[in-house]
């Protein structure tokens, strides 16, 4: 069928916040050139979200308005939901569920969902034989899912790490830069439309985990297993520890790192999922990621090491991930979401991440009285840590607080757990440690 001849993918649009409305604008600004690469227009049929009567800064006035998500999924002129509201269950799930059910493809930029329902919605999609595509879920406007999906599909992967998320990547990069305070740079993410509903999950690390285990489940054809990864955030971190890294020769980034280690024999390969502040040397790429911008690496066993980088979030490089995947769609791809059918996903084990060895950068603040660096020792010299370096920063008045910052020699995480736990409890602590592995070049 010539292009002009071929029926319209008809779409029906959930969720018009930052994400939806910046979908409406680039459909109505690139409408020709993406009809060109589709081989079929794109039309929105109808259109859903909360506040009927909010100006969104876009022209909805030819989409139908419902206000019952599901009820517009079921319309006979809908093919395909894009789905942008949000939330790992509730009303985004319901919406997903049912459009999935009745054989409509499903887009959506929704990570949590993903994260923690993508193994039972990929296997209703296969069930129906519907396409489930979410490239804007992981990295904003960077094409790392579809990278890793086909880019990388004839390779073993051996690692893929990176920065997954946006606000902490900014936050971090702004108080480098300028010594900026957490809670002002949090509230500047905010506002430019990167963090999400609830920025706790931004801070906490758990939006990157949601990320890293959809990365990991399509580079490993593994089970996605958000409950596996380990996750801290970045609200932790201090002025003094980026001054500190700073003078060490690193900068502090918010890393998901997802790799494999050999199991017992006849068994599958172990997965390890971390997302955790680490210490990055200057040199490395990734030091150079600032602002909102993702980076992922992805090492596979032919291709070797690569490095997809852009834009993390944000209302247009999100958009731009959406309608690729709705043009993957008109064209017909109904291919596996996790690079491998549902039903051959492996199930993989989780490693102990108490085996990895590493350097490792660690602060402690302390009441300053004689005997506490000794304490530190102890500590260290029982729980088998070598100590590389130590600082001690500051003594603003007599009796006061201190910073101490450590590097260690590489050695097991196990270990560093150990002397930290021995500490814990010690009344010379003026504040819990901050543990951050250095990243392997
Ligand atoms: P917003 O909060 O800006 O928009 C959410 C939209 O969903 C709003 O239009 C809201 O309606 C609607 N909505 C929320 N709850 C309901 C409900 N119960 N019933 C009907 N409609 C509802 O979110 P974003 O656009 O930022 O994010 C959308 C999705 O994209 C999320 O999954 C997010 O994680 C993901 N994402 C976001 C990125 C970003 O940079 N912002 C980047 C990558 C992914 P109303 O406007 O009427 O209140
Ligand atoms: N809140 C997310 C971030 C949006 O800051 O990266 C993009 O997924």
């Amino acid at each position: 069928m010539s292009q002009g001849s071929s029926p319209p993918l008809r779409i029906a649009l959930a969720g018009l916040g930052t994400v939806g409305a910046g979908v409406v604008r680039l459909l109505a600004a690139n409408a020709e050139l993406i009809t060109a690469r589709a081989g079929r227009r794109l039309e929105v049929v109808a259109v859903s979200a909360r506040d009927r009567n909010r100006d969104r800064g876009v022209d909805l006035s030819g989409f139908a308005w419902e206000d019952d998500m599901v009820a517009m999924a079921g319309r006979e002129d809908v093919d395909i939901v894009v789905e942008l509201v949000g939330g790992s269950d509730g009303p985004a799930l319901n919406l997903a569920r049912s459009a999935l059910a009745a054989g409509k493809g499903l887009v959506t930029a929704n990570k949590a969902m993903i994260a923690h329902h993508g193994l039972t919605l990929a296997e209703a999609a296969a069930k129906s034989g519907a396409a489930l595509k979410f490239e804007a879920a992981v990295a904003g406007g960077i094409p790392v899912v579809k990278g890793l999906r086909e880019g990388t599909s004839a390779n073993r992967v051996a690692r893929i790490y990176g920065i997954l998320n946006g606000t902490c990547n900014y936050i971090l990069s702004k108080m480098e830069e300028s010594g900026a305070d957490f809670a002002e740079t949090l509230a500047e993410a905010q506002a430019l439309g990167y963090a999400e509903a609830d920025p706790g999950f931004d801070i906490k690390g758990v939006d990157a985990a949601h990320k890293l285990a959809i990365l990991a489940a399509i580079g490993f054809g593994a089970k996605i297993d958000f409950a596996a990864v380990h996750c801290e955030g970045i609200s932790a971190i201090r002025a003094a520890d980026i001054a500190q890294a700073d003078a060490l020769g690193y900068v502090i980034r918010l890393i998901g790192i997802a790799d494999t280690e050999e199991g017992a024999t006849g068994k599958q390969p172990r997965l390890l999922q971390r997302v955790r502040p680490c210490l990055v040397p200057k040199h490395h790429p990734l030091a150079h990621v600032s602002g909102p911008t993702n980076a992922v690496v992805a090492e596979g066993d032919f291709v070797g090491r690569l490095l997809f980088q852009g834009a993390g979030a944000g209302d247009g490089p999100t958009a731009s991930a959406v309608v690729a995947d709705l043009i993957d769609i008109a064209r017909g791809d109904v291919s596996p979401p996790f690079s491998v059918p549902v039903d051959r996903l492996v199930q993989m084990a989780p490693a102990d991440p108490g085996d990895r060895t590493g350097r490792t950068y660690l602060r402690l603040t302390v009441a300053d009285r004689p005997g506490v660096l000794a304490e530190i020792a102890t500590a260290t010299r029982d729980a088998g840590v070598s100590i590389e370096s130590l600082i001690q920063k500051g003594r603003p008045e007599e009796g006061g607080e201190v910073l101490v910052a450590l590097v260690t020699h590489e050695g097991p995480q196990r270990c560093v757990d150990d002397a930290v736990a021995l500490l814990d409890g010690s009344d010379s602590l003026t504040a819990p440690p901050l543990v951050m592995p250095i990243l392997k070049a």
